[in-house]
């Protein structure tokens, strides 16, 4: 395991105060080796670069080890450093499995999958009132026309019926699932009727239904590499096998591996996330074959798809899909906002009753009122007039951000997915590392995510995500500026940054 990842997972863990930092390593790695995050035979970095790395004396590190040592759980071979025991000790002394009681900093134990959906995740809140440059994922917040909406729910409120007020389970307000289904029809080619919505509040409420209602734990599910790491913690979280597979120009890429069955399959097909290409009808025909042929439910997630600088664009999987194997997922997180909490399932007729029972018994439905209000929004034909704004802003944006970094930047022009979307790719060297970088930009304010982190498996490319739709045009300037600077030096010298 590279020391960075390792540096990464155990830094969160090493916060407990009232413990020495040598216990608390020592916990913390026994911890990892426990999880199997650490597996057996594998080699621990020396004493001295895991010291560096986590800015504590080595001393620290050589008792940890040694605890470790004496324990059993780690091994020292003479001149070939520390490996993880092949054999693991029983940790408990009566040899019973116990479940236990805190974890490795002294908090409250929490079950392996969520473990392993918050990792080494730090959660960053941006509750700013400007988005940092580059966060991907945010629209324009300020220009939403929040009076209009404001007046609409206010009206709804007001007018609102009884039965809103109890429990409800019709997967959804009837109008807003005719509006929806008339909008897809007409804008995105899906082949629906309002009867297979299913209203969610959100995208990430639309996969855990999924995950939870369509596999089994170990069932198999693909996930495109890069890929979206809110789906990945969804399926974890539903304790699903996930299987990484390349996505190249054309999209998702399988046909030239081999890989496990699967039961689910994830896929942004109008705007890959992060890297922006678009699945060619090629591709898009025979995943669909495939499906077909081994019964898997392909999720498509159309979450930007609204945002198209270079003309039309094209029609979502869904609309080719004749065997109905495919579930179409919409968010109005891009074209609203995020705290809007409301997306849309578009369901095969067979998946639509258990899917509302599901919704209904298990996470509820949103709220009917704010339903009717952007029910009311949409027929108003206020949505289609805010998209046009927006795309034109953030086409304005993206160019904005071409320029200010264009200065030290040959990759400027090889920025990558700037057809559509809210975000760019900026491809670094093959191996450069990121993270330096990263955290040099971080120190100028400057936040990038590296590709490397929407990866599952071991990154094969070196890049940056930036996001640029919801910058302020200052911002962009200021940002763009030292990161070009930024990228000049990192490009003459990967080595050196
Ligand atoms: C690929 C992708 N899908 C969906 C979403 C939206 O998720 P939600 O509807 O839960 O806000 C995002 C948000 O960043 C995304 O990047």
């Amino acid at each position: 395991m590279p020391l960075e990842a390792l540096a990464e997972w155990l830094q969160p863990l090493l916060v407990q105060a009232s413990l020495p930092q040598n216990r608390q390593l020592y916990r913390a790695l026994r911890e990892l080796i426990l999880q199997g995050r650490l597996q057996g035979g594998q080699r621990l970095p020396s004493s001295r670069q895991l010291a560096t790395a986590l800015q504590i004396a080595r001393n620290t590190v050589l008792y940890a080890f040694e605890q470790l040592q004496a324990e059993g759980y780690v091994l020292t071979r003479h001149g070939a450093g520390s490996y993880v025991a092949e054999t693991l000790p029983d940790p408990s002394p009566q040899g019973e499995v116990t479940t236990p009681v805190e974890n490795a900093a002294g908090g409250p134990y929490l079950s392996r999958r969520v473990q392993q959906v918050l990792g080494g995740m730090q959660m960053r809140g941006f509750m700013r009132e400007r988005t940092p440059a580059f966060w991907p994922g945010v629209p324009e917040l300020a220009q939403f026309p929040h009076l209009l909406w404001q007046r609409i729910w206010q009206r709804q409120q007001r007018q609102m019926p009884r039965d809103w007020l109890g429990y409800t389970r019709a997967g959804g307000h009837q109008g807003l699932k005719q509006v929806l289904s008339d909008y897809l029809r007409l804008t995105r080619a899906l082949n629906c009727s309002p009867e297979q919505i299913l209203i969610t509040s959100g995208t990430q409420q639309s996969l855990d239904l999924l995950a939870r209602a369509l596999a089994d734990p170990g069932d198999v599910a693909w996930m495109e590499e890069p890929g979206y790491g809110g789906a990945s913690a969804a399926l974890t979280a539903a304790e699903l096998a996930l299987c990484p597979v390349p996505v190249d120009n054309e999209g998702l890429c399988w046909e030239r591996g081999d890989y496990p069955v699967p039961r689910l399959i994830y896929v942004t097909p109008s705007h890959q996330y992060p890297l922006g290409c678009v699945m060619s009808l090629s591709r898009r025909r025979s995943l669909l074959q495939y499906a077909a042929q081994q019964q898997s439910w392909i999720l498509e997630d159309d979450y930007d798809s609204e945002f198209r600088y270079d003309g039309a664009p094209l029609a979502a999987l869904q609309g080719l899909d004749r065997a109905q194997r495919v579930i179409y997922m919409g968010t109005l997180s891009k074209a609203c906002y995020p705290g809007l909490r409301l997306a849309y399932l578009v369901l095969p007729p067979v998946l639509v009753e258990p899917l509302t029972r599901l919704q209904a018994r298990l996470l509820r439905e949103p709220d009917y009122v704010k339903q009717a209000t952007l029910a009311e929004f949409i027929a108003e034909g206020h949505l289609a007039s805010h998209i046009r704004r927006m795309r034109q802003l953030y086409a304005a944006r993206q160019q904005l951000l071409r320029d200010s970094i264009a200065d030290g930047l040959e990759a400027e022009a090889a920025l990558l997915g700037g057809q559509g979307g809210l975000h760019v790719v900026c491809p670094l060297p093959v191996g450069s590392k990121e993270r330096p970088l990263m955290q040099q930009l971080q120190q100028r304010q400057v936040q990038t995510p590296p590709l490397g982190s929407f990866h599952l498996a071991t990154p094969q490319q070196s890049g940056l995500v930036l996001g640029y739709a919801g910058v302020h045009e200052n911002d962009i300037r200021r940002a763009g500026r030292i990161l070009g600077q930024q990228l000049r030096v990192f490009t003459a010298d990967p080595e050196q940054s």
